[in-house]
């Protein structure tokens, strides 16, 4: 038989991981350092002309493409296995490629301490994502506040500092919702702005906490990250770094769900039990023991129960772990209710688990899944970086062989799951094409 050229490529390119389910796990996870935090992280090199050195930086394809979109700026990046140096001394360009932006929203967050750095700074709007319409209003109505002039004209954000200096002022900046990203943007944009500034009902995550200590270490001053007011006095300028991004939280919490899916005992770690709270507690009210070490977390699952979850900001229960614990609710005693509040498109891992034997009901944004006694292993698509997750762990606990493609959105945040995962009894194998 003769395969077409425009077909050839798709058959051949196909690569997915193949999960024989029903093992049990058993050992301990090592935790990578956080991508979120890392991401945003590596954008405030660009508010100092010394290098910033990074460490616990997870072997990503995200870091990768910031790097690149730094590079493009005119950062020199150098990268080591868990470690990363960024030196922004001399900075070439203030405008970012569409390409680049559009491959990695977080990038967008570069505007900030580029518009702080020059005073000029020109971004592609990231647009939506499979998740949802993602705005960046609340972005670009702080970076206002604090005397940028913004327009938006053929889908790239203009913004510059008008006066002699093309420097920033503080302000007052009260965010609608409590938007992470907007909260960092404008956190390392008022780092290098004349005066103090406040940012009023900003996120709480633990990300944001962590670009505060960064920008501390790089000379800032910050008080009230983890607040929902933070007060940042803009400095002359900020000084090198050598700094640790935190543990990954949503990688703890998929460890975590894969011992309790596949009714294990697991030690998880590093884990820092407050950046999981809602997490700890839904766990724990699902019937799983958990004993925290001071370092890590051992996990100890047997029979799960239904319950009932909605996502919210920080510290309520996290969206990018919605669809992890949706698995495990699919294998749970009883009806739970998942309800999705942050991503209007997130629940399209519910149409996946289906496929899978998982007896889900959707009304709106709720989902309401009655948990079945086993799932079946089946061909999936992962739909996003988290719902790809969701997959792999219903392929640990299911019947036979689960096939879960879509590896390019798995690659984005999870640093070598089926390696970590096969290290602890699973049965995965990467399968190229
Ligand atoms: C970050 C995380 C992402 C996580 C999300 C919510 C990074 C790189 N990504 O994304 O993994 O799922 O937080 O915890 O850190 N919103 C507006 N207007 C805006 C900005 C946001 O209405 O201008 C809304 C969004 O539509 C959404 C909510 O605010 O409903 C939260 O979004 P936001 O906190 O901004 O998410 P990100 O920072 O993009």
């Amino acid at each position: 038989m003769t395969v077409t050229a425009a077909v050839a490529p798709q058959l051949m390119v196909n690569p997915r991981l193949e999960i024989l389910g029903g093992h049990r796990l058993s050992g301990e996870l090592r935790v990578s350092g956080a991508k979120n935090s890392a991401l945003v992280l590596m954008a405030a090199c660009l508010l100092s002309t010394q290098p910033l050195r990074l460490r616990n930086i997870p072997p990503l394809t995200d870091i990768a493409a910031m790097g690149e979109i730094l590079g493009a700026f005119g950062v020199k990046v150098e990268r080591g296995a868990d470690w990363i140096e960024l030196d922004g001394a001399h900075l070439t360009h203030s405008t970012a490629p569409y390409e680049l932006v559009n491959s990695l929203r977080a990038s967008f967050f570069c505007i900030g301490p580029l518009l702080a750095r020059l005073g000029v700074a020109k971004i592609p709007l990231p647009g939506g994502c499979q998740i949802g319409s993602r705005p960046v209003i609340e972005h670009v109505r702080g970076l206002k506040a604090l005397g940028a002039q913004v327009t938006i004209d053929h889908g790239v954000v203009s913004a510059v500092v008008p006066g002699r200096g093309h420097r920033l002022h503080g302000g007052h900046i009260h965010l609608e919702c409590p938007s992470v990203g907007a909260t960092e943007t404008l956190m390392m944009a008022a780092a290098l702005a004349d005066g103090e500034t406040v940012i009023h009902n900003a996120a709480l995550e633990p990300e944001v906490v962590d670009l505060a200590s960064l920008l501390i270490a790089m000379g800032g001053k910050v008080r009230g990250a983890g607040t929902p007011t933070i007060t940042i006095v803009g400095v002359e300028r900020l000084h090198g770094a050598d700094y640790a991004v935190i543990p990954d939280r949503i990688e703890a919490g998929t460890f975590l769900l894969a011992a309790a899916i596949t009714r294990s005992e697991l030690r998880v770690a590093p884990l820092i039990p407050d950046h999981l709270g809602a997490v700890l507690s839904k766990l724990e009210e699902a019937g799983c023991s958990l004993e925290a070490d001071g370092i890590g977390m051992t996990i100890r699952a047997d029979r799960i129960e239904a319950l009932d979850l909605r996502t919210q900001p920080f510290p309520g229960f996290p969206t990018d772990l919605q669809a992890p614990f949706m698995s495990l609710l699919a294998t749970a005693s009883g009806t739970s209710m998942v309800v999705e509040t942050i991503f209007e498109n997130r629940l399209q891992h519910v149409a996946e688990l289906q496929r899978m034997g998982a007896s889900i009901r959707m009304q709106g944004n709720t989902a309401f899944v009655e948990g079945v006694a086993r799932l079946s292993g089946a061909p999936v698509q992962g739909t996003d970086l988290r719902a790809s997750a969701a997959m792999v762990l219903a392929g640990l606990a299911a019947d036979g062989t689960t096939s879960v493609q879509g590896l390019e959105f798995l690659d984005r945040g999870y640093a070598d799951l089926e390696g970590k995962l096969n290290s602890v009894g699973a049965v995965i194998r990467r399968v190229h094409g």
